[in-house]
């Protein structure tokens, strides 16, 4: 098992990474003296595949253990969904000294670990992140939160959890698209910290599809590593944090012209390629660069509905973005390996320009 600490201003905790690591998990629970009330909120996919292990690890371990099963959507991320949990544990009589553990990808991260945050104005959280997505980047850094009028992520906090389990065994059963969303994410890594990773992403960013135990150890180990650096640098997001948008300006555009029906990491893929694209067409991306950079996301191959969509409708989507200040669309843009810049605007044609090269580009 390896460990990454994580040190904030007013919280410490580890992550553990590895396979087959719920053993270790005993011993943190042990080591931190949590409270042995537990609600074990899941995913009902994750229950489907890997509930024997799960059981058989928790029966042993608690004083009080309630399980509670989500149907993950990013409806139930939702005032209901919240609802829906706070009345379970209220029925079941918890109080102050509960500790939830969240076992699920984002959705089920996000919801649950508002619903800790808020109950009984907090209680203590375990994260249990089973997909690539949740394990590389939602289960770090402390965002919680819910969806409100059809905007995502409207209502929330930044919550941190007593520990994060990322026991890649978990990340077998994932449907294909699930991996491709998570290896979004891991490529805007690829361009965060250094070559190193970079070429070994390049090398075997597909032996993820295949389950390489060890790649992807390794991948999810550095990846995780170096969000945890940047939150640590920046816990609420005031500037350093911003470089892990690389890609997603371009992706919220997409996500919202494709109603929500592409995955968040496919958008991500494009939105890297995309973001490469204007970086150098802006001159700040060496042209010389361009190619090698683009040959690690165009690895991956993406829907064919990437090929057609409406450009402009993308472009004024990405204007009304949250994250934008007075109308400008800001962008975070490579100009090297571990150099990268945020809050650049750029001119409407350009942006469409990149995003048309962007669909000329990649492989379907
Ligand atoms: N808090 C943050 O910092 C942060 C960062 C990025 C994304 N997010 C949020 O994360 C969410 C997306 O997360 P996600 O991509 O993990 O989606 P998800 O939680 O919906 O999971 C994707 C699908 O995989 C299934 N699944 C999960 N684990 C499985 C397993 N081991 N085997 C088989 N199936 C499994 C789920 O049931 C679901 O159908 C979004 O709501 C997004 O807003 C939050």
């Amino acid at each position: 098992v390896q460990k990454i600490n994580v040190s904030l201003t007013q919280d410490n905790y580890s992550l553990l990474i590895g396979q087959n690591i719920f053993n270790q998990f005993r011993e943190e629970i042990d080591n931190l003296n949590l409270y042995k009330n537990l609600v074990i909120i899941i995913d009902e996919n994750v229950a489907k595949f890997h509930m024997s292990k799960i059981r058989q690890f928790f029966s042993s371990l608690g004083k009080k253990i309630n399980y509670y099963f989500l149907k993950p959507s990013e409806a139930i991320k939702s005032y209901r969904g919240l609802n829906n949990i706070y009345s379970f544990m209220l029925e079941k009589g918890y109080g102050r000294d509960t500790l939830v553990i969240a076992i699920g990808g984002g959705v089920t991260g996000d919801l649950v670990g508002f619903a800790a945050a808020t109950f009984m104005r907090g209680v203590q959280l375990v994260h249990v992140p089973t997909t690539l997505l949740a394990a590389v980047d939602s289960s770090i850094g402390g965002k919680t939160g819910i969806n409100f009028q059809k905007k995502k992520n409207m209502i929330g906090s930044f919550y941190q959890p007593k520990t994060v389990v990322m026991d890649i065994d978990f990340f077998k059963t994932l449907p294909k698209r699930e991996i491709t969303s998570g290896i979004g994410e891991v490529i805007k890594y690829g361009f965060l910290a250094d070559s190193d990773f970079f070429d070994f992403l390049k090398k075997n960013i597909n032996q993820i599809y295949s389950f390489e135990p060890n790649i992807i150890e390794k991948i999810v180990v550095t990846s995780a590593g170096i969000k945890t650096s940047v939150v640590s640098s920046d816990e609420k997001e005031f500037g350093a944090r911003k470089i892990l948008n690389l890609g997603h300006t371009f992706a919220h555009g997409l996500e919202s012209e494709f109603n929500f029906k592409i995955k968040h990491g496919e958008a991500v893929i494009a939105g890297c390629i995309s973001a490469l694209f204007l970086s150098a067409e802006l001159g700040l991306l060496n042209r010389d660069y361009l190619e090698e950079y683009l040959s690690l996301p165009l690895k991956i191959k993406l829907p064919n509905r990437f090929k057609n969509f409406n450009i402009n409708n993308v472009i004024e989507i990405m204007k009304h973005d949250k994250k934008n200040r007075d109308g400008k669309i800001k962008f975070v843009l490579p100009v090297s390996i571990g150099n990268i810049l945020i809050d650049i605007e750029a001119e409407k044609n350009v942006i469409a320009s990149s995003i048309k090269k962007m669909i000329e580009s990649i492989s379907y």
